[in-house]
């Protein structure tokens, strides 16, 4: 029987509000509360059982790896995700896990965000349902889901040391709404909050995001956990609404609870809130009961079915594709035998199985002529390699390139620095299409490239990173056994420096200012008219669909699909609604969606409701969503940029006040122009301003010690650096140290298992700027006293 908070002491209650391990929440045998394990992740389970990390770096027990959620958004399909999404769950308590951390969904605010392959879309709508259908599946076994990392995260540069400042509207329309509508529709469990600040405060402790928002608007009523590490003061946290920091602060943190209670900063019903929601995941953690097996080979198979409909057809010159049995194909690139089929992180997991193009193709009805590596994962340009594909090439009927982003270009801790594929991938391609013109490109990437090369090829096949089982489903793919219906989530823009954030992204010091507002992706290019390489909600297929006779009333449009084609197929007709013009903002935006199976030469009439995110608007002034008054446009059809059907409907509403001229490029969506008064009349305040130079404090990230007093400092941020070049040198990203340079000092004392309190940090930090005694003399003082408070407290505790 779970206790009632009121029940416990306050230490035991405030105990409650931190895990004790990398993975485990604290248990209080004595008041028979058991402990329950979090593991990631939003792809597959990562369960480790030796020693922990959240960096993907040691071992975990094997698991289904599926495609990650860049890919499966890719699908349009939330009910793909829930059946995704319930098979994770049953790994999870196969693999003994409660809380599973995941789905991550957050806005890709530019294509260059390292961690673009585990977020959904550039558009709320869509990553919202694709989640929601994720953490259905999820919790459908009991387990707990985890919609990460709330809120406005959207750099890895400086992750835990930034400040992300964004106006109310736009963070409310774009960046919240994805969260709301998985909270909303889907009720998780659980939720994480970012690392980073939003406007000043830090996520964690954001009582306008977590508590007026997140619990008082949404009605979530779960644990909110923090990310690894990314809490700063324990009693600010549980004021603000986060119930359960982690990993494993130590004691002192439970000891800075208390004593916030007895200072009359917190309030015990805080502290009891916070315990309450700990112990409801505690009381029904799955892995206290029995465990069924792993179903490794169904699940297989269902990440197979997931890639096959979330892959993206781009390009299909003179019908190229499907490739007939027999075909005579030569395989090209170092891809088709080491597939890229995940990212790199606390995302990363051991898959139960890993499937390669090279063998897989054994098992079509293609014939190999032969393989060819093409060119150098780590991007080193060798004539050798090229000059064996080019003559293979021409030996064959069809030449398959698999090009893609190597490991280095997508990780977790580090983002891109530019958008293309590397060079040595892109000349090989040009010469093998010299000497075959019948050349298909497959592309694994699991964020939007640069697609000049496209030219080279007759056809082009993206798989994004479709997991394990990815290698069968391109094959299907390729031979026509499965006709493509995968759409874009994301624009390609033609050149990165057409995105409206490339000069300011990502920001390098502590702010980093959403400049651009509400013109994100697609928002952005159809409003100003900006050529795209691939719009948002591109794809094509092997069948064709003719979109007629719409009708929309006030809850919704009904529209038909006829499948044109001899080929059976499926269609993702989208629909996206204009303003009256009343209110400045992006032009057209995303409403509704539905992924529709076709047979060859079927018609169907398609529904799609209108909702509460449909018409509304966030009104600052008001400080409340709004519905514009008036004719608002509704467009149905392929992608942002070809809606063949529009119709009219008059809403009920109300009148915005007119826009003051001082919002001058927001007004037009030409945000690279906004000047900073105009940016000023956005925020409704100062733009923030950076702290000048001066001594370090304990929320400063370590690489900032580059700038140090202390010699000492700055040779470890020197040594850190080093060792970072040579292992990148070598193609990988050395996660640990990506980690510690963005570490803020701070998150010593909340990742070291107790071994270092606050004070000690403190201690640290003097080190840094110079004190040299005062550091260590507070250092040591610090250990000491740490270390006899919690033999006291552990003893308190266990009720001796
Ligand atoms: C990541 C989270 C992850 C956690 C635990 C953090 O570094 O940001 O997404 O769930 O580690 O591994």
């Amino acid at each position: 029987m779970t206790p009632d908070p009121r029940d416990l002491t306050l230490l035991e209650a405030a105990a409650l509000l931190s895990g004790a391990s990398e993975w485990d929440s604290r248990a209080l045998p004595s008041r028979g509360v058991r402990s329950f394990v979090l593991s990631d992740g939003p792809h597959g389970v990562r369960r480790q059982l030796g020693s922990g990390d959240h960096l993907g770096i040691a071992a975990s027990e094997p698991a289904t790896c599926f495609p990650t959620a860049a890919t499966v958004a890719n699908s349009w399909d939330p009910d793909l995700a829930e059946e995704m999404g319930a098979a994770l769950g049953q790994e999870a308590r196969a693999l003994g896990v409660d809380v599973l951390l995941g789905p991550g969904l957050n806005i890709k605010r530019s294509p260059l965000c390292g961690r673009n392959f585990e977020y959904y879309s550039e558009d709320p709508l869509l990553s919202g349902r694709m989640a929601a259908g994720l953490v259905r599946g999820i919790q459908s076994q009991g387990v707990a889901a985890t919609p990460k990392h709330f809120a406005v995260n959207s750099q890895e540069l400086r992750r835990m040391a930034s400040d992300s400042v964004v106006d109310e509207r736009t963070m409310r329309e774009l960046y919240l709404t994805a969260f709301e509508i998985v909270v909303r529709e889907a009720a998780p469990r659980a939720l994480m909050s970012a690392y980073n600040k939003v406007n000043g405060v830090y996520a964690n402790e954001s009582h306008h995001l977590l508590t007026e928002i997140l619990r008082q608007e949404w009605g979530f009523d779960g644990m909110v956990v923090s990310d690894w590490g990314g809490s700063n003061s324990a009693p600010a946290a549980a004021a603000a609404g986060s119930s359960l920091e982690m990993p494993a602060p130590g004691l002192h943190s439970a000891r800075e609870v208390v004593a916030a209670v007895e200072s009359g900063q917190l309030s015990r019903e805080q502290v009891d809130a916070r315990a309450a929601e700990v112990l409801a995941v505690a009381q029904t953690a799955p892995s206290h009961g029995d465990r069924p097996v792993l179903e490794d080979r169904a699940h297989h198979d269902l990440a197979r079915r997931v890639a096959e409909e979330s892959i993206v057809l781009l390009r299909n010159e003179d019908a190229m594709l499907p490739l007939k049995p027999g075909t005579r194909v030569a395989l090209i690139g170092d891809m088709a035998r080491t597939p890229r089929y995940q990212g790199a992180g606390s995302s990363q997991i051991s898959p139960t199985r890993l499937e390669t193009l090279l063998e897989a193709v054994g098992e079509t009805e293609l014939e190999l002529v032969g393989y060819a590596q093409g060119y150098h994962r780590d991007g080193r340009l060798d004539p050798d390699l090229c000059r064996e594909a080019v003559s293979l090439a021409a030996s064959a009927e069809v030449a398959v390139v698999c090009l893609g982003l190597d490991e280095l270009c997508e990780s977790e801790g580090l983002d891109r620095s530019h958008m293309r594929l590397p060079e040595a991938q892109t000349r090989m391609l040009a010469e093998v299409a010299r000497a075959n013109p019948r050349t298909v490109v497959v592309v694994s990437a699991g964020s939007a490239v640069e697609t000049q090369w496209e030219v080279h090829a007759r056809a082009v096949v993206h798989t994004y990173l479709s997991g394990q089982a990815g290698a069968s489903a391109t094959l299907r793919v390729l031979t026509g056994a499965v006709n493509p219906s995968g759409r874009l989530a994301e624009t390609y823009p033609v050149r990165y420096e057409d995105h409206p954030v490339a000069a300011w992204f990502p920001a390098t010091g502590e702010h980093a200012v959403y400049r651009e507002g509400p013109y994100v992706g697609y928002r952005y290019f159809t409003t100003t008219g900006t050529p795209v390489a691939h719009p948002f909600g591109f794809g094509l297929s092997y069948s064709t669909c003719d979109y007629s006779d719409l009708e929309v009333d006030e809850q919704g449009a009904r529209f038909t699909l006829t499948n044109t084609s001899q080929v059976d197929g499926a269609e993702v007709a989208q629909l996206y609604v204009r303003p009256p013009g009343g209110l400045w903002g992006p032009s057209i935006q995303l409403k509704g969606f539905a992924k529709v199976r076709l047979r060859a030469g079927q018609s169907r009439r398609v529904y799609v409701p209108f909702d509460r995110y449909t018409f509304r608007h966030y009104d600052v002034g008001e400080q409340a969503w709004c519905v514009e008054a008036g004719t608002w446009t509704v467009r149905v059809g392929r992608n942002v940029e070809d809606l063949p059907l529009q119709a009219q409907v008059e809403v009920e509403g109300t009148h915005p006040q007119p826009a003051t001229q001082e919002l001058g490029a927001y007004l037009t969506g030409e945000v690279t122009q906004a000047t900073d008064a105009q940016l000023r009349a956005l925020l409704g305040r100062p733009l923030p301003v950076a702290r000048a130079g001066g001594e370090l404090g304990v929320n400063d990230p370590l690489s900032s010690m580059a700038q140090a007093r202390s010699l000492l400092a700055r040779s470890v941020v020197r040594v850190l650096n080093r060792r970072r070049a040579r292992v990148e040198a070598a193609g990988r990203p050395d996660l640990n140290i990506l980690f510690l340079l963005n570490m803020p000092l701070r998150a010593m004392a909340k990742m070291t298992s107790g071994r270092v309190d606050q004070a000690m940090v403190e201690g640290v930090v003097d080190i840094v700027n110079g004190h040299l005694l005062r550091g260590v003399r507070r250092t040591t003082m610090g250990y000491l006293r740490n270390w006899r408070a919690d033999r006291a407290t552990r003893r308190e505790l266990s009720g001796r």
